[in-house]
């Protein structure tokens, strides 16, 4: 059997989604639980992006044990010198550096001749190689890459050092023959290759991104790059449990096998999906809430009688688990912390403190307390923002509304010491909330921000349970924030949530305003 190498780009390109943006905190339960998963290679982020993904993959490098941790950084000086800053304290780390090498992103992106090109990724892996031994290559857009030019920059590459060269097909186009095709031409016309870890990474625009991961590994393709619940730019990238879970069910097949512990994907999907608010479809394969559910009666009836008539694996193979544990107002704190374990929020100390007091704070109020309701208290205090990062703070909200009367809102907020008021009406007493935000921020800071999605969940039964509110905001560029509160008061968490996400919009303001020409050249992602 060989032994595939499973590498996770969940941070890096996942977190590059339309709507999915991670704090450091966020982005370090999710590496944690990525190595109790048993990934080889995080990519943990960009780290010449920006200062928070600097953060968060030196935070990663220095506390994730097990997988090597990757960061990624252009064919260019000061993203190689960064990535291997970041990545000083790992106990294993990689860089992988990446250029485009088809025409069109050539001529058109880079404005460079191919011998150009050429000689940068040379340039690039010679210098990652003076920060580590372990290089990665990607030819960016190789799928659309001339065939020979490829073949050349690989074997350039791995004559610079590079021991893994990726094959992205970073625009979704290839479909599995083609793409197969392109492996086995490197193989048999790169002389070096026997010398590098063919790596695949592709994107799922024609919804085939597992197909052709599969079809490269056939041709020998010894790694394969892929995101949880296949997340990520677009319509995303291969799935992580979709093509594990096809290569161990046809592993005799392929010859393959991979070191992931699957019983933990089905944790590690619910934690990715609840922390980066993407949500996971229900009729997703492997992890999807109807991946196991029988609803016509000859399939019950099926199932009943021998589970293999209608399922090809077991739902504890994937750690799929039905209903919710109660946890009960004497359970406990060892209770609270089991349950955020099992769920994959393994926290640093002083967040876990914040959140077991909140959770004892609920359960003397309540009768119980559900393992829904300790995961939302965790996302909630992991969603906080730091002291330095509170440029606003919530002082008051008042709310009238009723059946005769369109409902009002007042909200007092706190801004360098002095206090801003602002009041609005609305069709509910959360629009009308939102509304006196929006003149505040509108009023004040001059920005402006639209509300694009706002959520709101009662996470348990009955009247009192906990809401969880989540929103997100757009600037004028498009760009995202989102927060996320809990409270027994459904206006409050909404508040909250909103005041969470304008914090992020001015925090993103102060360091990243930058004039239109400079701002666009920052390199926020590929
Ligand atoms: O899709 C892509 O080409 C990438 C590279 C950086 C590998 O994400
Ligand atoms: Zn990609």
């Amino acid at each position: 059997m060989r032994r595939i190498q499973i590498f996770d780009t969940t941070l890096r390109d996942g977190e590059q989604s339309p709507g999915a943006s991670l704090n450091v905190d966020e982005k370090l339960v999710i590496a944690r639980q990525l190595a109790h998963l048993g990934v080889d290679i995080i990519e943990a982020g960009f780290p010449i992006s920006s200062p928070g993904d600097f953060k968060s993959v030196q935070l990663i490098a220095e506390k994730v044990k097990g997988p090597t941790i990757c960061g990624l950084a252009r064919a260019v000086v000061a993203d190689i010198e960064s990535a291997g800053k970041a990545l000083e304290a790992a106990e294993n780390r990689r860089i992988h550096v990446f250029i485009a090498t088809s025409k069109i992103h050539m001529d058109k992106k880079l404005k460079k001749s191919p011998q150009e090109v050429l000689d940068d990724a040379v340039k690039s892996v010679e210098l990652a190689k003076t920060f580590t031994d372990d290089v990665e290559f990607s030819p960016e857009d190789a799928s659309r890459t001339d065939l020979k030019f490829l073949a050349d920059v690989c074997e350039a590459a791995i004559s610079a050092g590079a021991t893994t060269v990726n094959i992205p097909d970073t625009v979704g186009y290839a479909i599995p023959e083609d793409y197969a095709e392109r492996i086995r031409y490197l193989r048999e016309n790169v002389p070096n290759i026997d010398q590098a870890v063919i790596s695949v990474h592709c994107h799922n625009d024609l919804g085939v991104a597992v197909a052709n991961s599969l079809a490269a590994v056939r041709e020998g393709a010894g790694q394969v790059e892929c995101t949880i619940n296949g997340i990520g730019e677009r319509a995303g990238n291969a799935s992580l449990e979709e093509i594990v879970m096809a290569m161990k069910m046809h592993g005799d097949k392929y010859g393959v096998e991979t070191g992931i512990v699957t019983p933990e994907l089905y944790k590690t999907s619910q934690l990715v999906s609840n922390l980066t608010g993407l949500d996971v479809q229900r009729n997703k394969a492997i992890v999807g809430e109807n991946a196991f559910a029988h609803e016509a009666g000859i399939h019950q009836h099926g199932v009943i009688q021998a589970r293999e008539t209608y399922e090809i694996m077991k739902a504890e193979d994937v750690g799929w688990h039905g209903r919710q544990l109660v946890i009960g107002k004497h359970s406990g704190i060892h209770a609270a912390e089991r349950v955020l374990k099992d769920h994959g929020y393994e926290l640093e100390k002083d967040k876990l403190r914040v959140v077991i007091q909140r959770v004892k704070e609920v359960a003397d109020r309540e009768k119980k307390i559900e393992e829904e309701d300790i995961v939302a208290i965790a996302r909630d205090v992991m969603n906080d923002l730091g002291p330095e990062e509170q440029i606003l703070q919530l002082k008051e909200v008042s709310v009238m509304t009723g059946n005769s009367f369109t409902a009002s809102a007042t909200i007092k907020l706190q801004f360098d010491n002095k206090e801003v008021i602002g009041s609005g009406t609305g069709v509910g007493p959360v629009d009308a909330a939102a509304s006196a935000l929006k003149r505040i921020i509108d009023e004040h800071f001059g920005s402006a921000l639209n509300l694009n999605e706002y959520g709101l969940k009662a996470i348990t039964g009955g009247t009192d349970a906990l809401a969880h509110a989540s929103i997100s905001f757009d600037d004028q560029l498009d760009n995202r924030f989102r927060g996320e509160a809990v409270d027994e008061d459904v206006i409050l968490a909404s508040v909250q949530a909103m005041v969470k996400g304008v914090n992020r919009a001015m925090i993103f303001r102060k360091h990243f305003q930058l004039p239109q020409s400079e701002s666009e050249s920052r390199p926020t992602g590929t």
